[in-house]
């Protein structure tokens, strides 16, 4: 059987110790049910995800799941046994029992529109729908089938029994192509958003009735109709705080630059292209009398410079092409800090430097500058396009390294400290 370790200890490149590279459900016991549907190879996908993220991970099939994919796969990547039947080892006996009430997490994806019905009635017939009964965990609950069949008012009178139930949340169905060649709603969510939920379901919900603004992504500064100013920012650390602080609870808004991230589920995303658009739409979330938000975290690498003007044709090579000014853009955050009055909106900052030298002091006078209450330093080449970031947190009290890790990872370290900032202003 293979032996899976997600949780090692690697280094950067400078031989730093990269803590915690998976620990967002380090720990946590996840049993994962699949039936038979086609969609059960994505299940594979979902067992890794969970696996990378340091779950325990135990996966039970359904009899008709074992004739999409086979127990071998599910053993291979979680490095556990798999379980079928009820009671087929007697040593751990009523394996449902074991299973459910050692768990943390049920995440049943897929969940055919026959196990729904099941589910729906209380049945406790095979080791799948036995465990849902058995269990007072968070249930996560992911439909596929064909799209009559989910539009069908058996499935959706099931549905509507379960959500009334209250014991399960229903991730799904989305639209699309199902493995028919139909169109339409039915395919299972893709693995991403399914873990998307259980790291939700996992999380505090300490950011539950706040409203959370990120900014991410760079803006472009348009030149004339084919050309821009940018810069290297790929969104990942903004993008990794809305979704952190959606999992925690909060109401999030995330201001973004253009980027091809996708939007992480329930966020609600403004796309915007230069700084004075991302200005606008920052006041619009936050308010004119900045009432609007508990957070506002800049994670932009805003444009400090833009096109004097923008020519409405492509501008020419030729000696008589007049070349365009720059102009400066405004601090979009260093205008918020100025307007506020007392505490809120709590305001966090981000200061990116290339000369690792010069990085503490001027997020420090960032701080002040700007009148933000935290700054997160980091460094442009150990932060921009990559997954993991190196970043020290300094507010007025001092500095606190949090040293290299996963942006999810930051992401949550940097909500714990605004959960604490809030808590601490009430
Ligand atoms: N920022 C902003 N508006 C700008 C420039 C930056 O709101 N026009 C915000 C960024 O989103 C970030 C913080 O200010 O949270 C610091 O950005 P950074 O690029 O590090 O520094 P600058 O303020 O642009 O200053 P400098 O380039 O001189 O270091």
């Amino acid at each position: 059987m293979t032996s899976v370790k997600p949780n090692d200890p690697r280094t950067d490149t400078e031989g730093e110790r990269l803590v915690n590279a998976a620990t967002r459900l380090l720990g946590r016991r996840i049993t994962l049910c699949v039936s038979g549907s086609i969609a059960a190879y994505k299940a594979c996908e979902l067992a890794r995800l969970l696996v990378k993220l340091g779950a325990k991970v135990n996966v039970a099939l359904t009899r008709s799941a074992t004739q999409f994919v086979g127990a071998a796969t599910f053993s291979g990547i979680t490095g556990n046994p798999v379980s079928i039947e009820m009671f087929e080892d007697a040593a751990v006996g009523e394996s449902h029992i074991t299973l459910s009430t050692q768990s943390d997490l049920l995440v049943i994806a897929p969940a055919t529109a026959d196990l729904l019905a099941r589910l729906a009635t209380g049945r406790a017939d095979n080791l799948v729908t036995a465990c849902a009964l058995c269990a007072r965990c968070p249930i996560i609950v992911a439909p596929a089938m064909h799209p009559s069949m989910w539009e069908h008012p058996a499935t959706q009178r099931n549905i509507e029994q379960l959500r009334v139930d209250g014991r399960v949340k229903i991730v799904g169905p989305a639209r699309g192509e199902v493995a028919s060649g139909d169109v339409g709603l039915g395919r299972l969510e893709e693995p991403e958003i399914i873990l998307h939920h259980v790291v939700a379901a996992l999380s505090p919900q300490d950011l539950k009735m706040r409203h959370v603004v990120v900014s991410a992504g760079p803006t472009l500064e348009d030149m004339d109709p084919v050309r821009f100013l940018g810069n290297r920012s790929s969104g990942k650390m903004g993008f990794a705080l809305a979704q952190c602080a959606a999992q925690r609870g909060a109401r999030v808004t995330l201001v973004a630059g253009p980027t091809h991230l996708p939007t992480p589920p329930d966020v609600t995303r403004v796309d915007v292209r230069s700084a004075l658009s991302m200005r606008s739409a920052l006041w619009e979330a936050l308010g004119s009398k900045l009432d609007g938000a508990d957070v506002l975290i800049m994670a932009a690498a805003v444009s400090d410079f833009r096109s004097s003007e923008i020519q409405t044709e492509k501008l020419k090579r030729n000696p008589n092409t007049k070349i365009p000014q720059l102009a400066m853009n405004p601090d979009i955050l260093a205008e918020i800090g100025a307007e506020r009055r007392g505490s809120v909106p709590l305001l966090i900052g981000f200061a990116v430097e290339t000369n690792s030298d010069a990085l503490i002091a001027s997020a420090r006078s960032k701080l002040s500058s700007k009148h933000v209450d935290l700054v997160v330093a980091n460094l442009a080449e150990k932060a921009f396009g990559l997954d993991e970031n190196h970043v020290t947190l300094v507010t007025k009290a001092g500095e606190s390294k949090l040293g290299v890790d996963s942006k999810s990872n930051l992401a949550s370290r940097i909500l714990d400290w605004a959960v604490a900032s809030l808590g601490d202003a009430r």
